[in-house]
């Protein structure tokens, strides 16, 4: 199973909303991405070749096994990441907030969205000892947010298309050192610190405002006075202020640090006309321009199937009304799109199951029976039928229809044809469609089944009922 998490980017607000104000945030479509495979030996292997500091990922595997009770008999983790290391992306929090949930997965565990970014925020907060959580919120909600620290608001802002411009000054900042440097002048001058960040906070409320309604010029203006303050307030660079005004000079509405500042990125706004102009003085002043789009989903689970193959879909009685995408027919159970099964028996009448692998979209872990799949457009259920038994299990035996029934979930609705063959193997199961193949004897499984031990899709569960094995 592999999830991904996307990057983030602060837009106004930064700093301020360490002291309780409020800022706004976007996800970016950099993603970084965390793999997690059950090994059955016991050991939790972790290959994490751009995570510098494995202490996210060690916590995020100490909460689930400890606060979400994730049971499991060894793992591998493999992260990777487009954006660690420089670019202030949020790589520590993107990291936390995939691994809890790739974990979350692997224990079959319902953590909703909330859960996840107050277990994550809780975790990186412990390891860095300060911070307000926008980032692990863009982790985890993804979109443009409107937050308040620690979580206490988190609001989705509809906007539109972003015409941002991102350029970084190739120095990295150490956030947490800045983060220090900011509450010690705060401590030594408070009223003028306090002052600035109430300034911050109304430019946040304004943007907030002028962004919904897509006023990007003014928008940018309010980049301008957030940057005045930021200024002000000691963490802007040469560097920083050389790319701010470059941009400025070829056009841009606004523009301003983002993040922590020293360092890092900075943010502009341009209309597409000037856009190329603003890149290429960017690059001219030292700065190198990252393409990113904003405003990209939150935390997600990533699928090997492709979403776009087309199923067939057909009326109660198998007729059929038309052509529906994999995406589609899995979100609607209106839609019955046929579906072939088998039930292969060994040669002493054992039933053959298989544990479904971490990459597929739906169920992913999850015992199913001998052999299933979905009947493209064009394909007839005896096509299908040879065609799963070849993929999954790399067999070819003569099969018997049994029946066919339709199946219900939450999530979708299958019109199945069952088939049964007999074979003692050998098989060859497909890795990226298949973790596992068993014999079971008939009884074992209401046995195994009874006790929750042997956690099966609902469409395998109904199809055992079916021929009467559960
Ligand atoms: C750092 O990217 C943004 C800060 O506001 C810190 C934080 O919100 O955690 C400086």
């Amino acid at each position: 199973m592999t999830i991904s998490a996307p990057g983030k980017l602060m837009l106004f607000g930064e700093h301020a909303v360490v002291y309780g104000h409020p800022c706004i945030t976007t996800a970016v479509d950099s993603r970084l991405t965390a793999t997690i495979e059950p090994t059955d030996d016991g050991k939790v292997t972790i290959d994490a070749p751009g995570v510098s500091d494995t202490r996210f990922v060690d916590g995020a595997i100490a909460l689930a096994t400890t606060q979400w009770h994730i049971r499991h008999n060894g793992f591998r983790l493999s992260t990777r990441s487009p954006f660690s290391g420089c670019y202030g992306f949020g790589s520590s929090s993107a990291v936390t907030v995939a691994t809890l949930k790739a974990l979350a997965g692997l224990g079959h565990a319902d953590i909703d969205d909330r859960k996840l970014f107050d277990a994550a925020y809780n975790i990186v907060l412990s390891i860095q000892g300060t911070g307000s959580g926008f980032d692990v919120a863009s982790a985890v909600f993804g979109r443009t947010l409107y937050f308040v620290a620690g979580g206490k608001v988190i609001e989705p802002l509809a906007v539109g298309e972003i015409p941002l411009v991102v350029g970084y000054t190739k120095v990295k900042s150490n956030t947490v050192d800045i983060v220090n440097t900011v509450a010690g002048k705060r401590d030594t001058y408070p009223e003028k610190v306090d002052r600035i960040f109430l300034g911050i906070a109304k430019i946040v409320d304004q943007a907030k405002e002028k962004m919904l309604s897509g006023d990007w010029e003014r928008v940018g203006r309010l980049m301008d006075f957030d940057q005045e303050y930021l200024r002000d307030l000691g963490v802007s660079s040469e560097k920083l202020e050389a790319l701010i005004a470059a941009a400025k000079g070829a056009g841009a509405w606004g523009a301003k640090l983002s993040g922590a500042g020293c360092g890092d990125c900075m943010i502009s706004l341009a209309s597409p006309d000037k856009r190329k102009a603003v890149e290429e003085v960017i690059i001219k002043a030292g700065g190198e321009v990252v393409h990113v789009t904003p405003n990209a989903a939150g935390v997600r689970f990533e699928t090997t199937d492709d979403q776009d193959e087309m199923f067939v879909v057909v009326d109660r009685n198998d007729n059929i009304l038309g052509y529906k995408t994999r995406r589609e027919c899995h979100h609607d159970p209106s839609l019955i799109h046929r579906t072939v099964g088998v039930i292969i028996y060994d040669g002493k009448g054992r039933v053959l199951l298989q544990k479904r692998s971490m990459t597929k979209d739906m169920e992913p872990g999850l015992w199913g029976i001998s052999a299933a799949g979905h009947v493209t457009r064009g394909q007839t259920d005896d096509e299908a039928v040879r065609r799963e038994l070849q993929e999954e299990l790399g067999i070819d035996v003569p099969l018997t229809f049994v029946k066919k029934f339709i199946t219900v979930n939450d999530q979708e609705s299958e019109r199945a044809a069952l088939y049964r063959g007999v074979s003692d193997g050998p098989f060859r199961p497909e890795a990226s469609e298949v973790s596992d193949i068993k014999f079971f004897e008939p009884r074992e499984i209401k046995l195994l089944t009874a006790s929750k031990s042997l956690p099966m899709t609902k469409a395998a569960e109904q199809t055992l009922h079916e021929v009467g094995i559960l």
